[in-house]
């Protein structure tokens, strides 16, 4: 679905959905021109990275290997529960391999921080971390995040595998919600 399909429920169209493959073609560029000659491990974190890894991972030139972790952040709600518990672990050792985190968004940075210190403690060759949006206001000192699709304003925000309450991944645009979805 487009934000035209949905238009009562959204505020306003943040991106379009031609706006994220050009960002994602450019991020994939930058990745590319860093890891040369060395392949990738992807971590893709669930359920909200599963379109940017899909389109991200394709933009590239280099091969790469991909994973998948999942972890518990948010509820239902629109506010990070600051709870991280895994509820996937990966399925692969990473011992030795260059991993890049792919995440949806980094609101407080909280889930990322976890998930950085466990990964770490695995002795990858390396780790970087890969957003697509960021939110302004970020507690950035929390993490170092290598590759940023977007800053955006602080705001809740679905599409592009973003949900509220479960709904609007598959929405191909990003946008606000309108305020009679989430009152
Ligand atoms: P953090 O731990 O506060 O950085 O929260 C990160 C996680 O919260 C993301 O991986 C998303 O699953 C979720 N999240 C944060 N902000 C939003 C938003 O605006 N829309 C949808 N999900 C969000």
């Amino acid at each position: 679905m487009d934000a035209a399909d949905i238009r009562q429920d959204l505020e306003y169209v943040l991106f379009t959905k031609e706006q994220i493959a050009q960002r994602v073609a450019e991020v994939a560029l930058e990745i590319d021109q860093d890891y040369q000659g060395r392949d990738v491990l992807l971590v893709g974190i669930l359920n909200g990275a599963l379109m940017v890894m899909s389109d991200l991972s394709r933009a590239m030139k280099s091969h790469v290997e991909m994973d998948w972790m999942a972890i518990s952040s948010y509820g239902s709600g629109t506010r990070s529960s600051g709870v991280v518990r895994i509820l996937k672990d990966l399925t692969g050792d990473i011992t030795g391999k260059h991993v890049l985190i792919v995440e949806d968004i980094i609101d407080t940075g909280l889930t990322l921080s976890y998930l950085v210190q466990n990964l770490l403690s695995r002795q990858p060759a390396s780790i970087a971390i890969m957003t697509m949006f960021r939110k302004h206001g970020t507690a950035t000192s929390l993490v170092d995040i290598n590759y940023i699709g977007f800053d955006i304003p602080n705001e809740f925000v679905v599409g592009y595998g973003l949900d509220f309450a479960g709904r609007y991944r598959n929405l191909t645009d990003v946008g606000t919600l309108a305020p009679h979805i989430y009152s």
